[in-house]
């Protein structure tokens, strides 16, 4: 069975969390796109770990994982996170491997990337990792696969430094190298997961473009950069929080303002540690945007959802959540394409009432107070998905399962 697990809003949802839990019954964790511009962070036993490339089921001694064809893989940043994984005794030899057709991201490609963000106007705040030239170059076909590190006839065209830099690295990425397709075709009854990077509001077609990251983010990247194509995937999961974060540049409807949500914001911020893994950078944050979510399970054809930091509600005497925007005088009750009428979108919020305690050890779903059920059931009704799994906490345990995502919709 192949289920895939995505971002349904802008990235930060708390994927990682939610593969390395799902990952206990899978064999296989293949990683569908991006690149080191993402972070994962997995909580287990106290002990936290920070993944940028590798998927988050690596932590398993006995799980395969693969970065998928749609990645595009820096292999100092790869080698870096391979080298503290074995330090920190996580034996990754001989199950990590990499799609032969993912891409290779050239120190050059950096340097072009923070020069092109520094000459924008409107910069998009990018985590500046070579992300958007890599798949510049994939798309104008002057990119490097991994299949081809030794074909000597396409890498004339490179410039000496990067033929230098391929020469380095080719022998340490050549045995890690899978003809993914094939590999999975030869798995047909394993489960097996496909964890996306980023989120749907960055994805570069359904996102709120030009402020995306540069790769498919979305199910349609589960399907055809995870080597499999779109009718063997039989499960979507759209992983979001209870409220919203964005990094980087871009319109977001429910953020925060910096008057009288301020304090709001800073204690959003630190309860749900909503500062960047890759860059450090503090996250924007904002109420749940349903018109948001709606579209993401819509343009995804997401089958359940999987809520996370609902916890970090716990103190609020109450919270807010956007179910339709003013733009210009007008009501919207869709997620509109314009960043435009994104950025003059002010949300229509509805109220819910808190439920002051702490929902930590909570493990039922009835255990859960009416409050917090009162907020999931509105979710359900508003995106018509029903909320499948639902996370109270960082660690694994902290992990109420309604419904197994092992089972077909
Ligand atoms: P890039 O992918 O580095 O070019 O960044 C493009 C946009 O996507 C920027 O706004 C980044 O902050 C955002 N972005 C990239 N990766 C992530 C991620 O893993 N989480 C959240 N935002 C991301």
């Amino acid at each position: 069975m192949n289920v895939a697990v995505i971002g349904a809003q802008w990235g930060d949802e708390g994927k990682g969390k939610i593969v390395d839990y799902l990952a206990t019954d899978a064999q296989i964790i293949v990683r569908f796109s991006g690149g080191a511009n993402a972070g994962h962070t997995i909580v287990r036993g106290g002990e936290q770990f920070a993944l940028h490339l590798v998927p988050s089921g690596v932590l398993y001694p006995d799980k395969r994982v693969v970065l998928g064809t749609g990645m595009v893989i820096d292999p100092e940043a790869l080698f870096d996170e391979l080298g503290m994984l074995a330090e920190r005794g996580i034996d990754w030899e001989g199950r990590v491997m990499i799609s032969d057709r993912a891409h290779v991201v050239l120190p050059r490609y950096r340097a072009l990337d923070k020069s092109l963000e520094a000459a924008r106007k409107r910069p998009i705040g990018t985590t500046g990792r070579g992300i958007g030239v890599a798949y510049s170059m994939k798309s104008s076909r002057d990119g490097v696969r991994l299949a081809d590190l030794f074909d000597d006839r396409l890498l004339e065209n490179l410039e000496d430094d990067d033929r230098a830099f391929i020469a380095k690295w080719r022998d340490r990425l050549a045995p890690l190298a899978v003809d993914l397709t094939h590999y999975l075709s030869g798995h047909r009854n394993t489960y097996c997961l496909f964890e996306g990077a980023q989120g749907a509001l960055l994805d570069l077609d359904t996102g709120t473009y030009p402020y995306v990251s540069s790769g498919m983010s979305g199910a349609g990247g589960a399907a055809t950069q995870g080597g499999i194509g779109p009718r063997r995937l039989d499960k979507v999961l759209g992983v979001f929080k209870a409220y919203s974060t964005r990094v980087g540049n871009g319109p977001f409807p429910t953020e925060f303002d910096d008057g009288s949500q301020s304090a709001l914001c800073q204690f959003i911020r630190d309860t749900g540690r909503e500062y960047g893994v890759t860059t450090g950078r503090p996250r924007r944050c904002g109420y749940l945007d349903l018109v948001a979510l709606r579209y993401a399970c819509l343009a995804n054809s997401i089958d359940s959802l999987v809520l996370t930091h609902l916890d970090v509600y716990d103190t609020l005497d109450s919270f807010e959540a956007c179910v339709a925007y003013k733009v210009r005088g007008g009501l919207v009750e869709h997620f509109p394409a314009s960043v435009r009428d994104l950025e003059d979108a002010e949300p229509v919020l509805r109220t819910f009432r808190g439920w002051k305690r702490s929902l930590k050890d909570v493990r039922e779903y009835d255990e859960l107070p009416r409050e917090a059920r009162d907020y999931v059931s509105f979710i359900e009704e508003f995106t018509e998905t029903s909320i499948d799994i639902v996370s109270v906490g960082y660690d694994r345990r902290d992990t109420i399962v309604r419904r197994s995502p092992w089972t077909r919709s």
